[in-house]
Order: C-alpha cells, then sequence, then structure tokens
C-alpha cells in the first residue's frame, strides 16, 4: 500500500475519465490516478467499422469547452501530427472514429497518471478514506471517479441462444470478419444497427440481410440548433432540477436527438440500396429486407436455425423470420460494477434502481461529505440525454475538478439557454444551479 492517500483515483479509461485525467493535468496540486483493465487505451473497438464517423464536432473533444488552451485538444493533436492544414482541406462534416480514436490514445500516452492493465477490482471506505484494490497492488483516495461505462443490453429472448449464432454489436469487428452466415438478422434501428447493416452490405456470402428495428421507422438523429440546446450545461442545470417523473417522461421524448441514426448514414445506406436496386432489375430477392415497427418478443434455436417472432406495430400482426445468425445491436446500459458493492446499501437508488446523482456528478449516499464517488456515464435520467456522450464530457470534468478543490478553478459558468425552459426564467444572464462563473 502506497503511504501517501490520492485525492482522486478513478476506475477505467474511457474518453470520460480520460477527460477528466486530462483536464486535472492542469490542476498539478490534486494527485489522482486512474486505472484501465485493457492492456492500452481502445475506445470500443469492436465498433470501428470501416467509414464510421463521428456524431459531435471536433470542439467537443477532452478539454477545450473549459480549458481551451490545454495541451490536450484535438487541436494540438491536429498539430502535433502536422495534419493541421490537411485536417482543414479535407473538410469533414464528421470526423472519422478511427481519428478521433486516435487522438484519445495520444492523450491517454502523454498522461502521467493512468495504469493501464490494472482491473479495480475492490474498494472498501474506511474512516474518511477509501481503500482501493487494484491489480497494481493497494491504494488509497479521499475521492473516486467510476467511469466504467456501460454494459451491452441484451434482450432476455437472446440469453438462451448459442454465442456462435449471436453476438452483441460491440463485438463486431472482429465477429463480422470471415462470417459464414447466410441469413443475419441485425436487431436495432440505432447508430450501431446501421453501422453494421452497412458493413454487411459489403460482405460475401451473406445472402439475406433483414435489418429489424422496434422503432416505427429507421429514425433520423435530430442534430438541428434548438435540439442541440439540449446538449448545453444551461439546459442540463435545469434538467437536473426537475423532479424525477419529469426528468424520465422528458427523456424518453428526447431519445432520438441522441440516438437516432445520423443523417448521413441514412442517406449513405438509402443509396446504397437505390443502387442495389439498379444493378438487380430482374431480381425479386435483392439480399435485404427493411423490417421498422417490429418488436422482437421470441427467439427459438432448432440446431443452427433461429426462428425470430416479432409484433409488426404498423399492421399489428405477428411475424415470423428464420436466420442464421442475430446481431442484436440493442444498446447498452449501465449496471453499478462489482467493486462498489461494499458501499451497496449505503447508495441512494431512484424509483428506477439507478444511483441518484448529486449536481456535481457525485453518487448520493451516506459516507463523508469529503468522500464523494462521481460516477460518469450514469446520468441520463439525472442529468439529461447529453451525459452519456461526448458533448458535456469536458464541461463535467471540470465541474467535478471544482468539487475536488473546493473553489471555481475552471469556469464553468455559461449563459442562459436561447429558449426558456422554465416558467420562471433566472433573473442574471448567467447559469448558476451546477457552477458559478470564476470572479
Ligand atoms: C460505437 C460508439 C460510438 C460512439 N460515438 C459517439 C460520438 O461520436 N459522439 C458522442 O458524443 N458519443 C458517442 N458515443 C457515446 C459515448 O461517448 C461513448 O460510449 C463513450 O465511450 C463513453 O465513455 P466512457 O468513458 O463512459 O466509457 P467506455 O468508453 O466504455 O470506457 C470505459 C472503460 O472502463 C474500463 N473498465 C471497466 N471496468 C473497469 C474496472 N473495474 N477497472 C478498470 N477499468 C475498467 C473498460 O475496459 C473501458 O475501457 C458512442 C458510443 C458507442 C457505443
Ligand atoms: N459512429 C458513432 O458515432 C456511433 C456508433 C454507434 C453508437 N453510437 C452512439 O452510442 C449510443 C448507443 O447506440 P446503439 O445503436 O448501440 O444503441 P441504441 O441507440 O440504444 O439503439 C438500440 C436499438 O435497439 C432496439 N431494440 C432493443 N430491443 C429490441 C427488440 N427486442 N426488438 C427490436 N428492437 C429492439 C431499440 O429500440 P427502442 O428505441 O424502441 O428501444 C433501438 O432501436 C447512441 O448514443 C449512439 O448515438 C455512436
Amino acid at each position: 500500500m502506497t503511504s501517501h492517500v490520492l485525492d482522486l483515483a478513478g476506475a477505467g479509461i474511457g474518453p470520460f475519465n480520460l477527460s477528466l485525467a486530462a483536464q486535472l493535468d492542469s490542476v498539478p496540486q490534486l494527485s489522482v490516478r486512474f486505472f484501465e483493465r485493457r492492456p492500452s487505451f481502445a475506445w470500443h473497438p469492436g465498433m470501428m467499422l470501416p467509414g464510421a464517423e463521428m456524431q459531435t464536432s471536433i470542439l467537443k473533444d477532452l478539454v477545450t469547452a473549459t480549458n481551451p488552451t490545454s495541451r490536450w485538444s484535438f487541436l494540438s493533436y491536429l498539430v502535433a501530427h502536422k495534419r493541421f492544414y490537411q485536417f482543414l482541406n479535407a473538410e469533414y462534416e464528421a470526423v472519422p472514429r478511427k481519428e478521433f480514436a486516435d487522438y484519445l490514445g495520444w492523450v491517454a500516452r502523454g498522461l502521467t497518471s493512468l495504469r493501464f492493465g490494472s482491473q479495480l477490482r475492490e474498494i472498501h471506505a474506511n474512516d474518511g478514506v477509501f481503500s482501493v484494490t487494484t491489480d497494481d497492488g493497494a491504494i488509497e483516495a479521499r475521492s473516486l471517479s467510476v467511469g466504467v461505462g456501460k454494459i451491452p443490453a441484451r434482450p432476455a429472448w437472446a440469453e438462451q441462444l448459442a454465442k456462435s449464432i449471436t453476438f452483441h454489436s460491440s463485438e463486431a469487428a472482429q465477429r463480422l470478419s470471415g462470417i459464414k452466415a447466410a441469413r443475419i438478422a441485425v436487431i436495432g434501428g440505432g447508430q450501431s444497427g446501421a453501422e453494421i447493416v452497412d458493413a454487411l452490405l459489403d460482405q460475401n456470402g451473406v445472402s439475406t440481410i433483414h435489418w429489424v428495428s422496434r422503432r416505427p421507422n429507421f429514425e433520423p438523429l435530430d442534430a438541428t440548433p434548438f435540439t442541440n440546446e439540449l446538449f448545453t450545461p444551461s439546459y442540463m442545470e435545469r434538467f437536473h432540477g426537475l423532479p424525477e417523473e419529469l426528468r424520465l417522461t422528458h427523456t424518453r421524448r428526447q431519445v432520438l436527438a441522441s440516438d437516432g441514426v445520423s443523417a448521413s448514414t441514412l442517406k449513405k445506406l438509402y443509396r446504397r440500396l437505390y443502387e442495389r436496386r439498379l444493378e438487380m432489375l430482374n431480381t425479386p430477392d435483392q439480399g435485404i429486407s427493411l423490417r421498422p415497427f417490429r418488436n422482437v418478443i421470441a427467439a427459438v434455436q432448432d440446431g443452427p436455425e433461429v426462428t425470430l417472432t416479432m409484433r409488426n406495430g404498423f399492421d399489428d400482426s405477428i411475424e415470423t423470420l428464420a436466420v442464421d445468425l442475430i446481431v442484436l445491436a440493442t444498446g447498452y446500459r449501465f449496471v453499478l460494477p462489482d467493486f462498489l458493492h461494499s458501499l451497496e446499501n449505503r447508495i441512494e437508488l431512484s424509483s428506477i434502481g439507478e444511483p441518484v446523482l448529486n449536481s456535481d456528478f457525485s453518487l448520493a449516499w451516506d459516507g463523508p461529505g469529503e468522500n464523494r464517488i462521481f460516477v460518469l456515464n450514469a446520468g441520463r435520467h439525472s442529468h439529461g440525454i447529453a451525459e452519456p456522450q461526448l458533448s458535456l464530457a469536458a464541461w463535467r470534468s471540470a465541474v467535478i475538478a471544482n468539487a475536488l478543490l473546493g473553489h471555481e478553478h475552471f469556469n464553468v459558468g455559461q449563459l442562459d439557454p436561447i429558449v426558456q425552459w422554465e416558467t420562471q426564467a433566472h433573473p442574471s444572464g448567467l447559469s448558476t444551479h451546477m457552477g458559478q462563473a470564476a470572479e
């Protein structure tokens, strides 16, 4: 055990804790260390499919929103790699995910507070410190930052299916190469489902792709200006102050603002299907069937074949479909990591069983106030649909840094939103709920 008590220990190094580490790199008075179980940085490697693009601006990087002079910005990365001018000349509307992942990896290699190949295993709260067990050994820390991401969401009907004939989208890059199945069903009408269908269209040996979505159609991501107001700190502050019932209702309504399919992906797919029709004019079976508005309710495996039963919401009927392989592009869900189980009974849960998060992203628990447990990527229902996205990651990291320091080191104050959300507008032009503007 190190004799030194850290100010913060972080579990997981995905983009969210990486952003926190990058922001804290400019705060030398805090001693911090982050642990990642992977041997080196990787950003959703199973979804690094050819042609995948970012859904957010490069200005929504790890630091810029609250720390524009940080050396860990995307622009710094471009300059360091001598690609600044060529990047501009490429005129990307959406940057390749591969390049953004490379940027994240560059930051991860540059920060000295990160430890890779070291899983965080156990945590115990004792006398004002957390005792933390990692593969690297034991340490002590006054606060924790849990950035372990989400786990694949697999529908109950898929649980009994053999692993050889079903996999989650998070494994797509590995499982799609050398695929043998003739008839494939992709379940899920979000961005992952769309990217996998696009990749399958390039695959030899696949006779039919069925794209099944529960949503009424293949619905676009709404990235228009007033919807983008939901991805601002000012909106997040107001959202967090609402009663739980309203937050849950609003989140359900806003799903396409965060989880629709990018317009560019939809257009690309539509054109590919159109061109396929041109090429196969006299062929009745064109190898793809698009089935939105279908809720898969059962799957029965018989040897190498699976029969899916679906409720079709368009004509309210039951449909069946026989396939050889099922790709579950059915999203992700947050679960409390195992290492927090020792504190389980001390953590306040919401009506839907999620940890209650304070405005500074620390969870509500019965321990001492100075021992905070910040949880990232668990706040969709407490802070809004922007919380699981990159959009406000740099700002959130600054809010957490301020909370650790106990003063406004980073200026996190913002102008009031353009839209007046609440009946009673805030009197000043600055948001004040989560963080005040630094003097
Ligand atoms: C394919 C994909 C693309 C996306 N693209 C965008 C986008 O373009 N724009 C956008 O705004 N959002 C995007 N998102 C949403 C979101 O930004 C990402 O999911 C993001 O990766 C979340 O970051 P994270 O740090 O919470 O989790 P993750 O990236 O999942 O990282 C968590 C890390 O924690 C590690 N870990 C877990 N448990 C432990 C432990 N006990 N000890 C040590 N390490 C542990 C894991 O190995 C992992 O590396 C995307 C999501 C997906 C799935
Ligand atoms: N390139 C990129 O930037 C990129 C790539 C991938 C993902 N992402 C992001 O990562 C997040 C997760 O995306 P995702 O596509 O993995 O998940 P997602 O957006 O949650 O989509 C999951 C889909 O599965 C459907 N579904 C679940 N159970 C079903 C069932 N039984 N029958 C039929 N359909 C079912 C859901 O329908 P309902 O909506 O009805 O529940 C939804 O359409 C999103 O924010 C996304 O934008 C980004």
